[in-house]
């Protein structure tokens, strides 16, 4: 990814990188709530953005317009919602059930059904309705970044890379368990206004490099595909998963 367009912002530590993503969420939601319009955000999964939704539940609790935000998310365990691998689950513990949002703006997947690409289907079916009527996909997508380079639930060398128009769609087999799980597409994440990837901690530090410098191959590195046609891209990141990036795009400490 060429060094010039590249928006990455290195922080020394997880908490402040958490408190400066808060502090971007709030200004975001408020600014377009000063519009009258929705904030449509689609939250990751795993562990990372546990400090952030912490951060939401208490210090920007009373900043955030909760009646204007609608979450979704960018992909879920195959589990049921109370299920500890469920990223709702999550959610909804660290920070959704503490804070006056709407339940009717908590849009989660049915993770239930006897036919998971059913509930892929209907997800994408609703989506598709939230958006009929004014943006053409989320304000905010957050991501994370594994180990192996993957995001949401797209996985290096999988089909689902190459999921056409789906903007949701059903993956089994994950080499990341739970084996089964919904996930956005490329085509779903890059509809959105704001991709921003959060990734801390010395494991990712090969990922980040490689999903920064290396020559694009979204087959191999899938955060290359993150391309939004009508957006930007921001890498949160701490010092200790930024240690492995060449001079070039090591960024500006924040
Ligand atoms: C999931 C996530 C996944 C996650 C990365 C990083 O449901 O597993 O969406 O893409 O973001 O694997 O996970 P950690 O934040 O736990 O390192």
């Amino acid at each position: 990814m060429p060094a010039q367009r590249l928006d990455l912002r290195v922080f020394p530590d997880p908490k402040r990188l958490s408190q400066a993503v808060a502090a971007a969420f709030s200004a975001t939601a408020c600014e377009k709530a000063s519009l009258g319009k929705r904030f449509s955000v689609a939250l990751t999964g795993g562990r990372t953005p546990r400090l952030l939704y912490q951060e939401l539940a208490t210090d920007f609790r009373a900043q955030v317009p909760w009646t204007h935000t609608h979450f979704f998310w960018s992909d879920e365990r195959y589990v049921p919602p109370n299920h500890p691998d469920s990223n709702q689950r999550l959610a909804r513990e660290s920070f959704l059930d503490h804070v006056p949002i709407p339940p009717e703006n908590i849009h989660a997947p049915l993770t239930h059904l006897e036919y998971p690409e059913e509930a892929a289907v209907l997800y994408e079916k609703a989506m598709k309705e939230f958006f009929s009527t004014g943006e053409p996909g989320f304000d905010w997508v957050l991501l994370g970044l594994g180990e192996d380079g993957h995001i949401a639930s797209l996985f290096p060398g999988s089909p689902t890379l190459d999921a056409g128009g789906r903007w949701v769609v059903f993956v089994d087999g994950s080499p990341k368990p739970p084996p089964q799980r919904l996930t956005m597409t490329l085509a779903g994440i890059n509809r959105a206004a704001c991709v921003h990837f959060l990734v801390t901690g010395t494991g990712k530090k090969d990922a980040l490099r490689a999903s920064l410098e290396g020559a694009p191959d979204p087959r191999r590195f899938p955060a290359h595909g993150v391309r939004p046609e009508n957006g930007t891209v921001t890498w949160w990141t701490d010092a200790s998963a930024a240690a492995g990036l060449s001079e070039a795009f090591a960024g500006t400490p924040s």
